[in-house]
């Protein structure tokens, strides 16, 4: 593994960190009482009674922004590993790492790609699913409207993502503990460089409702969240009709 240079830009550090940082990610992660993969795996069957599909072995999912492949791993045990799934991960490194975790899965496919250019036809998915994914894209509305297009008519787009928390004392707490995560940070990584990052992207993403609005521009319909731990991360959903 390359090490980082202090003239590099915090993307470029999380790069080259990228096992570390899956350590990292997996360390966060646990503060999410229900994992968002748990809550997608139990949600497809509600999508698959309304829209009243018997057959699912043929349903397929794409997870964009992959990073280890979590969700593609649970969603393929869920299915008896009989749905086509691919994952999308623009880097390098992450890519990598995910590949080789499902090599074993040989109905997982891997694409290099970025969420704001799908190497897909259009109406091709029955779930889009994006965790911690969609803050980091450089074109919000470019990657919605690309998972609207990447769709079928009646898929499903999932979406995990730190959001904004609705209560105020909870609010106070998280901030002060939001200030000790580039400390965190530099104690497992060994730099708080990323995690400075991480907060400052964090605190610039949409609130739930702005996430909505964005989603209704782009397409999608009956649109709806959940807040996990009061907004510190909040589940969007919405349909293609
Ligand atoms: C915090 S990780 C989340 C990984 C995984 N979805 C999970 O929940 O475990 C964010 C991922 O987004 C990827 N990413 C960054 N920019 C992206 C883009 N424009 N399109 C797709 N993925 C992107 C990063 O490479 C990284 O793997």
């Amino acid at each position: 593994m390359s090490q980082s240079n202090s003239n590099d830009s915090p993307e470029v550090s999380m790069k080259k960190k990228a096992p570390n940082l899956d350590r990292f990610d997996r360390f966060m992660k646990k503060k999410v009482p229900k994992p968002f993969n748990q809550i997608v795996v139990k949600l497809a069957p509600e999508t698959r009674n309304k829209i009243n599909v018997v057959d699912f072995t043929g349903e397929n999912l794409v997870d964009v922004a992959s990073g280890t492949g979590d969700i593609a791993k649970l969603f393929s045990k869920k299915n008896d590993n009989l749905n086509k799934i691919s994952c999308v991960e623009p880097n390098n490194e992450m890519f990598l790492i995910g590949k080789s975790n499902l090599k074993n899965l040989s109905n997982i496919k891997w694409y290099k790609a970025s969420a704001e250019k799908l190497p897909f036809k259009n109406d091709s998915y029955d779930f889009y699913t994006i965790s911690y994914g969609i803050r980091n894209v450089s074109d919000i509305n470019l990657t919605l409207k690309e998972a609207f297009r990447v769709l079928k008519p009646g898929g499903r787009f999932f979406c995990l993502e730190f959001s904004k928390i609705n209560n105020e004392i909870i609010n106070l707490l998280y901030q002060q503990y939001s200030k000790a995560i580039p400390f965190v940070g530099k104690y497992i990584v060994g730099s708080s460089q990323p995690y400075d990052y991480l907060i400052k992207s964090i605190n610039e993403f949409y609130s739930q409702d702005e996430l909505v609005d964005l989603m209704l521009n782009n397409g999608f319909s009956n649109i709806e969240y959940r807040n996990l731990s009061n907004g510190i991360s909040a589940i969007h959903s919405g349909w293609k009709i």
